[in-house]
């Protein structure tokens, strides 16, 4: 029951910028969390963040051989990758896609998803709850998948 929590450009610089959309945590206080609720739920986790998309494609793939779920949040790469979404349909998987601040309530460019055309299930708006949420979710599905 590993599951795989993928983090895309600039979040690595989260907490440090913007705060009153993105709140003041860093991703690293979201990784400890989330390895928390992880040993909690029985789930193995890896959590990864890289600012380049052929990365994120490489840890998609990775994903396909060692991982029961994914949870990601593209960052900008949700409005423009197709290469993400066609890496994330090979996956078989459950998906969950999440983003810390609500994109609808922003610039319009931000309410279109790639990768909601292949995510089972979207988290927006919850601040970096939303990373849990999504664990949670993944638990369930892998679960019911076996
Ligand atoms: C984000 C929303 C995206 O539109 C933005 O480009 C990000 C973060 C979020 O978590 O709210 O980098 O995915």
């Amino acid at each position: 029951r590993l599951v795989t929590i993928l983090n895309g450009p600039n979040l690595n610089l989260l907490g440090m910028h913007q705060p009153h959309i993105y709140g003041h945590e860093t991703l690293g206080d979201v990784e400890v969390d989330c390895r928390t609720l992880a040993t909690e739920l029985g789930l193995e986790l890896r959590f990864l963040q890289s600012n380049h998309e052929g990365q994120i494609v490489d840890w998609i793939h990775e994903a396909r051989e060692t991982a029961g779920g994914i949870a990601i949040n593209p960052a900008a790469f949700t409005h423009t990758s197709v290469a993400i979404l066609d890496a994330l349909n090979t996956f078989e998987g459950p998906v969950i896609e999440v983003h810390i601040s609500n994109v609808h309530k922003r610039e319009s460019f931000r309410h279109h998803s790639y990768v909601s055309l292949r995510a089972d299930g979207v988290i927006a708006g919850f601040g970096t709850q939303g990373y849990g949420l999504a664990l949670r979710r993944l638990a369930r599905l892998i679960d019911e998948k076996a």
